[in-house]
């Protein structure tokens, strides 16, 4: 995969060659070009920001450089000869559709992925407009706080993705908790992803794997996912995870770690990462008793085999969840 980073803050993302990331560049999984808008000035103060129309507070950035450096950067976009290999445009602003797993495995996907940073109160709405006509384009946010520019929510884009590229990670059991986790094949496909069509809330939840073999024998995914109905996690988040030494301070790893038995051991897992998700996030739970993920944006649901059954019901109730549909188990 190619990245082209666009920014008045080049410096910004030097820990791309640090970690995971850094790895990933060096093995040539993930090329990185980081280019600074000023250079697409003409003012001898290299001015990219301006008033904004209608006043108000703050500045706006100007469209000219980013029309210049698009036009540079995407030489490609609007010929129509660039088929799956044209690049997607990626602006990052409060104002966009959430960043989740599922985007982050789409974006995963992609040959080329350009980030157009902003700064200031954003930029001239006209340069994202254009950009449409000519390539897909995704206005995402990290989360719903506001930063001062799209520099650090590009280097967690980067960092969610990267992870994903094939060969990246070192432990082939955290790339398969992606797929236990949700990854939902299809997301953002090609050229036919618009706006906002990712749905669901999957992959929250990495090193659900039964592997480790700390106490006991490891115990495959298949395994594990016999031992709680064949059910991945999708849409939970993790629980509690332990290693040596057994009793810390006191405190004992649960017994049931080292039991050498599977079953219980991703039955436990479960358990634990539904008190969890019940306790820290609510809506998540809520999806999923509500009939499972990927029902946001309109879109069905998609049957990611993370329903709910009568135990898991129980281990809810129990931990304070109230169901506001009818449970069919009880
Ligand atoms: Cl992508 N940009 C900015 N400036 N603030 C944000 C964000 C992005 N996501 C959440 N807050």
């Amino acid at each position: 995969m190619r990245a082209d980073i666009i920014t008045i803050f080049p410096e910004y993302f030097s820990p791309l060659g640090v970690s995971l990331i850094g790895k990933a560049a060096a093995r040539g999984d993930i090329e990185f070009h980081v280019h600074d808008l000023r250079q697409w000035t003409n003012d001898v103060h290299r001015t990219v920001d301006d008033a904004p129309y209608g006043g108000g507070p703050g500045m706006v950035m100007k469209p000219g450089p980013w029309g210049d450096a698009l036009d540079v950067i995407i030489p490609e976009a609007g010929t129509g000869t660039a088929g799956e290999q044209a690049p997607r445009l990626v602006v990052p602003t409060p104002s966009g559709v959430l960043f989740t797993q599922d985007r982050a495995a789409g974006y995963a996907r992609e040959h080329h992925l350009v980030f157009a940073c902003g700064r200031y109160e954003g930029i001239d709405a006209r340069v994202v407009a254009e950009a449409r006509s000519r390539m897909p384009v995704d206005e995402v946010s990290i989360g719903d706080y506001v930063l001062a520019g799209g520099e650090p929510a590009v280097l967690v884009m980067i960092e969610a993705i990267c992870r994903l590229l094939p060969g990246v990670l070192g432990n082939a059991h955290s790339v398969s908790d992606d797929s236990f986790g949700a990854g939902t094949p299809g997301v953002l496909k090609g050229r036919s992803h618009e706006t906002g069509a990712a749905g669901g809330v999957g992959g929250v939840s990495p090193q659900v794997s039964a592997a480790g073999g700390v106490g006991g024998r490891e115990a495959s995914p298949s395994q594990a996912g016999a031992a709680t109905g064949g059910r991945g996690m999708a849409g939970l988040l993790e629980g509690p995870v332990y290693t040596r030494p057994r009793v810390w301070r006191g405190r004992e790893v649960p017994p049931v770690l080292s039991s050498g038995d599977h079953a219980a051991i991703a039955r436990w897992r479960r358990d634990e990462a539904l008190r969890r998700t019940a306790a820290n996030r609510p809506d998540l739970v809520a999806r999923l008793a509500a009939g499972g993920e990927g029902t946001e944006g309109g879109g069905q649901a998609v049957g990611t085999g993370t329903d709910l059954d009568a135990r898991d019901r129980q281990v809810l109730a129990d931990a304070g969840f109230t169901f506001s549909v009818p449970d069919p188990a009880s």
